[in-house]
């Protein structure tokens, strides 16, 4: 007799992005994301704003999450949502809505990390995904976070490295605000790159101890540069803009990739798994093709929907930890700062 399947539904609030998914086992049924446009005119993420609009989008968002999979409410076997790490405004729309939830439904709760989500979203079942071998490293590059993890099992990592100051995305982005383009700008520099010299301008590669990374510093570097350039000539910028971008990310993969093929080679692990946004960008793909081939790496990047922040990725870990009876209470409280172990 085949097993009866579990369905879980999952739910994401931690920063801008609201994401409601309902999953069967290891299969994500559907997957809706409320994207939070009211951020651009501000340049980056505002807290309140984003707990304002998580509140108008949750339920909804459920409703059609909940529709598109075409299940019941009452078929549910448990609740999973984001405990932590973000902001704290946002977690707790996702936190409070969950426990209602499964308080009235009356099925268990499930606490995710949603650092622990990005790493074991590359264990949804879905086309073209294949799930990496214990043990792996992986690599967690976005707007929010820079993470190198060595995992040995669903519930056993270790994070070997990581940012000291801003996350690879916020590189990204406020190098690209330096440029004028709008928020947020790591796609735009990603395409404009593509048609310039990443070797006509040099930016510092900062010397950060064992596998830590830190981003400021470029940001700062390319500031000055670009002061001083345009000083001796106002359209600076506008004429070199392809050549600019190409040189920013070119730098920005150098400084992850030194990272990654170090952690490769301390551990000799070469299964390396990559999550968060900025995996969509073309020269981290590129360097990592070019690594496979040098390196005999075997890289595992899952479609870009599973990559960026989304309740798929809370679900599969709301799954494995359903399957190990790891259910909260209804005290549990979000936790803004959160660490992976903790
Ligand atoms: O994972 P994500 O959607 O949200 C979180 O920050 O958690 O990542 C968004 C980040 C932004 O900083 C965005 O500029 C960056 O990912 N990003 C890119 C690219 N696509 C998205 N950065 C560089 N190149 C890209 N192609
Ligand atoms: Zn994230």
């Amino acid at each position: 007799m085949s097993k009866a399947p579990v369905y879980i539904l999952a739910i994401e609030s931690s920063c801008d992005d609201t994401s409601a998914a309902v999953l069967r086992d290891r299969k994500a049924l559907s997957n809706v994301v409320a994207t939070q446009h009211i951020h651009e005119a501000y340049g980056g993420v505002v807290p309140e704003l984003a707990s304002r609009a998580h509140q108008l989008h949750i339920v909804p968002l459920v409703h059609q999450a909940l529709a598109q999979a075409n299940i019941d409410k009452k078929q549910l076997s448990a609740i999973a949502f984001t405990r932590g790490p973000g902001l704290l405004g946002s977690l707790l729309v996702g936190t409070s809505f969950a426990k209602s939830l499964a308080l009235g439904l009356n099925i268990p709760l499930l606490a995710v990390n949603h650092m622990e989500a990005h790493v074991l979203a590359h264990f949804l079942e879905a086309p073209g995904m294949t799930a990496p071998p214990f043990p792996f490293l992986a690599m967690t590059i976005s707007g929010g976070h820079t993470q190198i993890l060595r995992v040995e099992d669903h519930f056993k990592m270790e994070v070997l490295g990581e940012t000291l100051d801003d996350a690879v995305g916020e590189a990204f982005d406020k190098s690209a605000k330096l440029l004028g383009f709008p928020y947020p700008g790591g796609p735009m520099v990603d395409r404009m790159a593509s048609q310039g010299d990443p070797r006509r301008f040099r930016f510092p590669i900062p010397k950060v101890p064992g596998l830590n990374f830190s981003f400021s510093g470029l940001k700062t570097s390319i500031l000055y540069f670009l002061q001083q350039e345009t000083e001796k000539d106002s359209d600076f910028v506008a004429k070199n803009l392809p050549d600019l971008c190409a040189s920013i990310q070119h730098t920005i993969v150098t400084i992850l990739m030194q990272k990654l093929r170090k952690a490769s080679e301390q551990t000799g692990i070469r299964h390396i798994a990559i999550g968060g946004g900025v995996s969509a960008n073309s020269g981290i793909r590129q360097a990592l093709k070019a690594e496979e081939s040098r390196l005999r790496w075997i890289t595992y990047l899952p479609p870009f929907e599973y990559c960026t922040d989304n309740a798929a990725m809370i679900g599969i870990v709301g799954h494995l930890k359903y399957l190990e009876k790891d259910f909260s209470d209804l005290r549990v409280t979000a936790k803004a700062r959160f660490r992976i172990g903790s």
